[in-house]
């Protein structure tokens, strides 16, 4: 604290982001990376992007991004002007709180969720309600309907549970919705669900937000976008422009771009996530876990005998990191990112040894 601080800086409650350990041989299933690396063909368009020559880098990039976006609007069939492109789609759901969930009403979200979005709600001064999820970790759809709102915005599938709310239920809140945006975040739609970017041509209020960092071995590149109604995106544009012309840097756009287009690489790694998650979640659950059905590249599980704190503790003992939140609801889960076969074969392995 300095006497120098804004009032908005004191009173902010940063967002803390799960550990990126400088060790060696560490087994780390603690952030939702992929184990993949990215497609070869990003390799390849950054380094035709440099050449020989790092004189390139002395222009400013596209501060549209156009390539990027014809990219992602082409395997999405949607038109570029339904596209919006940011640094990680943290940045393009900062923006979206800004430009599209700051009104005098409250906003809405799950009690359990990503843990950035009330300290969003902090930065912009954005007044939020949660909404309990079931007892089994599900959004009911009912929750969201009826009750006046400045916006909604939820993950699907939700983090870091790992649940589903299927899209006939996300039109539902649409419907009921009509004058507030509702936002989806697919961050991990890509490993289980079906993305509502289906959606977008007939709700002018949906907006839906995705990531390089997870489907697509990306999270060093920070890239993510989101996908509405032209007239949504115009509104993150005006924000963007009036922020910060250029969030993604050259080697970005086309490392981005080359992800995109690289369909095959995509689905094969996307599958191998979900085959490799769905041996963890069995084998979990042979050593006596509780495992919430996951379409996500992470699973949520707890053991009914042993304190979820001390089994990470455990586990990082034996250098494998895991996530463990200390927060009401949740404090005696893991969620446990899927790795490589080998990482989660090793995983099952030292947690056998630690149950005893
Ligand atoms: C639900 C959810 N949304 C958004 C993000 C942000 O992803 P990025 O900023 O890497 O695109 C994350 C990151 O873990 C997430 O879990």
């Amino acid at each position: 604290m300095s006497r120098f601080w804004s009032q908005v800086v004191r009173d902010l409650t940063p967002y803390i982001p799960g550990e990126q350990p400088k060790i060696a041989n560490l087994i780390k299933l603690n952030t939702n990376e992929n184990p993949f690396p990215p497609s070869p063909k990003v390799l390849a368009a950054i380094q035709a992007e440099l050449g020989n020559d790092a004189a390139r880098l002395r222009l400013y990039p596209d501060p549209n991004a156009d390539l990027l976006k014809n990219a992602i609007a082409n395997q999405h069939g949607v038109s570029a002007k339904q596209v919006f492109v940011g640094n990680g789609s943290d940045e393009v759901l900062a923006h979206a709180f800004q430009a599209l969930l700051k009104h005098e009403q409250a906003i809405l979200f799950p009690d359990i969720t990503y843990s950035f979005y009330p300290v969003y709600c902090g930065l912009y001064g954005v007044n939020y309600r949660t909404i309990p999820l079931a007892n089994d970790f599900s959004i009911n759809p009912a929750d969201y309907c009826g009750q006046p709102n400045g916006g909604i915005i939820f993950p699907n599938p939700n983090a870091p549970t790992g649940c589903l709310l299927a899209l006939n239920a996300i039109e539902q809140i649409l419907k009921a919705n009509p004058d507030s945006v509702v936002i989806v975040d697919e961050a991990y739609v890509d490993f289980g669900g079906n993305s509502a970017i289906s959606l977008v041509d007939r709700y002018d209020n949906l907006l839906v937000t995705h990531t390089l960092s997870k489907s697509r071995s990306l999270a060093g590149l920070r890239v993510g976008f989101a996908v509405g109604h032209s007239d949504l995106i115009e509104a993150l544009e005006r924000v963007k422009n009036s922020f910060n012309s250029y969030p993604l840097d050259k080697l970005a756009i086309v490392g981005a771009t080359a992800a995109m287009e690289d369909k095959a690489y995509f689905e094969q790694t996307c599958r191998a996530v979900i085959e490799t998650r769905e041996q963890l979640s069995a084998d979990l659950r042979s050593l006596g876990f509780e495992v919430l059905p996951s379409a996500a590249n992470f699973i949520f599980t707890r053991h009914p005998q042993h304190d979820a704190a001390q089994l990470a503790k455990s586990l990082r003992e034996k250098s494998i990191i895991v996530r463990h939140f200390k927060l009401p609801r949740i404090d005696q889960f893991l969620r446990i990112t899927v790795g490589t076969d080998a990482e989660c074969k090793a995983l099952t392995e030292v947690l056998r040894e630690i149950l005893g």
